[in-house]
């Protein structure tokens, strides 16, 4: 059995996806957004391309049920309801509605993924729910490819090492794994960062960028491990967290 990082979604072709599960890992910050905001209560996310398509799609739904939420280089685009702050994600913004979500980097490394088996959105705040998932498909005889979002097409310090942290959780569980040079790198990567995940927001670029930008508290919900624990599952052009109400 394989798992293997890609450190960039553009480097993505349908051989690296085809028939495996494939989690897409966007710390800073969509991934940590997607399921703070399932768990809180949205009924799906959406991925959309551009603050454009979120009020396009928007109007198929009635207003009072949905939520439009895009982000350009960090901050919230005009006249949507929310940005992409993990903070702004509460209950009481969403519970039951559906966000349709436009970010700068997390939501087209989603429309990216065409061909994989299944598709899930890791991150730190729920790794233990997305690494059990990942033991099961390792278990049933499926490959594992972890994709980076990255941060405007370069390499992300804390992407990677999020998925070194799969990496090495999937490689303990599972001795027989193989996996590639970038899969071993970010396992070595995490190493350094294991338990000081505010160390490794202070040396990501990204995180600097966050802080400077006056973004400190969703840098504390992005750090806070297993915060979050839902399987956000990608499918049908919508993201729903698996769960007693949800058939696998
Ligand atoms: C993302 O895709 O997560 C955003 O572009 C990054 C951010 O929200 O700062």
């Amino acid at each position: 059995m394989r798992a293997d990082v890609l450190f960039g979604a553009a480097e993505a072709v349908p051989a690296d996806v085809a028939g495996r599960v494939v989690v897409v890992i966007d710390v800073l910050r969509a991934s940590t957004t997607i399921a703070v905001a399932l768990a809180n209560g949205a009924r799906a996310v959406i991925p959309l391309a551009s603050a454009e398509e979120v009020v396009l799609r928007s109007k198929s739904f009635e207003r009072s049920e949905v939520r439009l939420a895009a982000e350009r280089k960090m901050l919230a685009v005009p006249g949507m309801d929310l940005g992409n702050s993990p903070t702004e994600f509460t209950r009481e913004a969403l519970d039951g509605k559906t966000v349709l979500l436009a970010t700068t980097n997390g939501t087209g490394a989603l429309l990216a993924m065409q061909g994989a088996r299944e598709v899930v959105v890791g991150a730190f705040v729920n790794f233990s729910a997305i690494s059990v998932l990942l033991r099961a498909a390792l278990r049933g005889g499926t490959d594992v490819t972890l994709v980076c979002a990255g941060r405007d097409r370069q390499y992300s310090l804390e992407d990677a090492a999020c998925a070194g942290r799969y990496v090495r959780f999937m490689a303990k569980h599972y001795p027989a794994l193989t996996y590639n040079d970038a899969a071993r790198s970010a396992a070595v990567l995490e190493r350094r960062y294991a338990d000081d995940l505010t160390r490794l927001f202070i040396d990501a670029e990204h995180g600097q960028a966050l802080r400077e930008a006056g973004f400190a508290a969703d840098l504390e919900i992005c750090a806070a491990l297993d915060a979050y624990p839902v399987v956000p599952v990608y499918q049908d052009r919508q993201i729903t967290k698996i769960g007693p109400d949800r058939e696998r």
